[in-house]
């Protein structure tokens, strides 16, 4: 596998309206970001993911925009942008900015002229049909409910959008809509970001001719998932931008890419593939249901593991995957992928390693650092998320009591990891002089920044250990380059695997469980390089572990 910065990198995900708010309106913004570089260079990361900054109306948090090449007001100023860039660079930290051009916002210019008239020269920048039988074209569901038509009174047609109505869908068949995204790529490229993490881009080819496909849904309607499965060639469209823009500039790309054909793996990751990276989603996806959250269980420790490692094996001798227990789309990770009643320290110290040491490119989400858990929401009205509130509304036409319904899909809610940043204990932990637009995490008076920096055994000191160790020379070896092979897979509660190098050999073991548990160990142990407590009782070759122990050896 060839050596590259990007792959050595470790990257820290920023939800800017969460992350600190520098002027008191109660959103966070590019200045509050700048004060915080600090933070992030001390813990350890060189690369920032933010999602988006741009010009939008706000109707999904900034992924719909209506100005590519401007800032969002509450956000800030081009010019303060251009300063946390020159900022970041000093620390050697890199910024990727977030891709999103499936859709724009409707109130978008090429949009709001798209649909002024049928004859207007951006009309095919969208997707345009007319009404079938008085009615929708097809029967495909945006992904946040509901029909993924909308009627224009103005042109009696209506326009695809699979996320939200003011997310129209761009038409990628035309190569004019191509040129003008290649353009702003290259744009923001020249000015000095080091890529993109590329938003919902397995929708920009869809399934020509658009007719009904299967229902999924009691409403009659088919998630335009399906139709994306369906959908052939987007590859061609893939490397045209990568070839365009990402390419000569050597930039990093990592896609949000869900329903990949089975073999298109090489395509996407590979040495000539279209992008550096892909998440792996394959653990976020665990028990999702066409029929809603309200049906969704949870995730099992042997689901897990046998997620991770399924997408280990896949990605080995391609590329390079990009790994997560959470962002702001998902609940956070340690509520969601550790049984209830079993979230503490310990146990959050083991996901964050498991999954930190897996092969592939780690992702820290804002908050994750410090042990952040969900939400008790208690009311409906306390949610700001669309997609937690469309999925309530499934919940209770599906017959669940409001309070089920609110209990059922709080813990999946987007919400969840969308709450402020918690620096520290004082009113409104520290991220805002004003009122919060979204409410903070009740907990922030106990888990928040200040409280763990320094502080022996903190969950922050622990990432930033993990960080060191990751980002050492010394192991490179193994845990960057080497290959992941299973350990004991079979043995139920336990997570293990090696990083084995070809000069080295770093075993990771957690006890995903409550109980104690035996483990043989393949060899020799070097050195300990990490543990999550303070015993270490081996006897020979066992080693007895604590419930949600967690070790990184480095084998002899
Ligand atoms: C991606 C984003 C999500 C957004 C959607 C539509 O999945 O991560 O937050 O709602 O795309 O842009
Ligand atoms: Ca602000």
């Amino acid at each position: 596998m060839n050596k590259n910065w990007w792959k050595e990198s470790v990257v820290y995900q920023i939800y800017p309206r969460s992350f600190c708010d520098s002027n008191h309106d109660g959103i966070g913004d590019l200045n509050g970001i700048r004060g915080k570089l600090d933070y992030l260079k001390e813990l350890g990361i060189n690369v920032i993911w933010m999602s988006p900054v741009y010009k939008s109306p706000n109707d999904d948090n900034g992924y719909d925009i209506s100005d590519y090449q401007d800032i969002m007001d509450e956000f800030g100023t081009m010019e303060e942008f251009d300063a946390l860039l020159a900022e970041a660079h000093q620390r050697g930290i890199k910024i990727v900015m977030d891709l999103v051009v499936n859709h724009t916002s409707d109130e978008h210019a090429w949009f709001v002229e798209s649909r002024s008239s049928r004859t207007s020269e951006k009309h095919d920048y969208y997707i345009w049909r007319e009404a079938k039988d008085g009615k929708e074209p097809n029967n495909w569901g945006s992904c946040f409910s509901g029909s993924a038509w909308e009627w224009d009174e103005n042109l009696q047609m209506y326009y695809l959008h699979c996320f939200s109505k003011k997310q129209p869908d761009l038409n990628w068949e035309n190569p004019e809509v191509r040129e003008d995204i290649y353009k702003m790529i290259n744009w923001w490229l020249d000015k000095g970001v080091a890529g993109f993490r590329i938003d919902a881009i397995m929708n920009i080819k869809k399934k020509l001719p658009f007719y009904n496909l299967p229902a999924d849904r009691d409403d009659g309607m088919c998630s335009t998932a399906r139709m994306l499965e369906e959908a052939e060639g987007i590859e061609v469209f893939l490397n045209e931008m990568a070839d365009r823009t990402f390419k000569p500039h050597n930039a990093f790309a990592v896609g949000e890419v869900f329903n990949e054909k089975p073999d298109a793996l090489p395509s996407i990751i590979g040495e000539d593939g279209c992008f550096s990276s892909m998440f792996d989603f394959a653990e976020t996806i665990l028990n999702k249901t066409d029929a809603g959250w309200y049906t969704q269980e949870p995730v099992t420790p042997e689901q897990y593991k046998e997620a991770c490692f399924g997408s280990q094996k896949r990605a080995e001798g391609i590329g390079f995957l990009s790994n997560i227990i959470e962002n702001h789309d998902e609940p956070r990770g340690v509520s969601h992928y550790i049984p209830e009643g079993d979230c503490c320290d310990a146990s959050k110290k083991m996901l964050g390693g498991l999954n930190y040491m897996l092969k592939g490119l780690p992702f820290i989400y804002q908050g994750q650092e410090l042990g952040m858990e969900n939400v008790n929401f208690q009311d409906i009205s306390e949610i700001d998320d669309i997609s937690t509130l469309d999925e309530y509304n499934v919940a209770l036409a599906a017959g669940l009591s409001p309070e089920e319904a609110l209990k059922k899909v709080s813990h999946f809610s987007r919400d969840n990891a969308r709450t402020p940043m918690p620096w520290d204990d004082s009113e409104n932990g520290g991220f805002t002089k004003g009122t919060p637009w979204l409410m903070m995490n009740p907990t922030f008076k106990e888990i928040n920044a200040a409280a763990q920096i320094n502080v022996e055994g903190s969950m922050y000191e622990w990432y930033k250990k993990l960080i060191a160790l990751r980002k050492n020379p010394a192991y490179e070896d193994a845990l960057i380059y080497g290959e992941t092979i299973p350990y004991l897979r079979e043995q139920k509660n336990l997570m293990a695997y090696m990083r084995k190098g070809q000069n080295q050999n770093i075993l990771v073991i957690g006890n995903f469980q409550r109980d104690a548990q035996d483990v043989v160990l393949p060899g020799a142990v070097k050195e300990v390089l990490m543990n999550n407590m303070d015993c270490f009782a081996q006897n020979g070759n066992v080693l007895h572990m604590e419930g949600y122990q967690f070790v990184i050896i480095e084998l002899a």
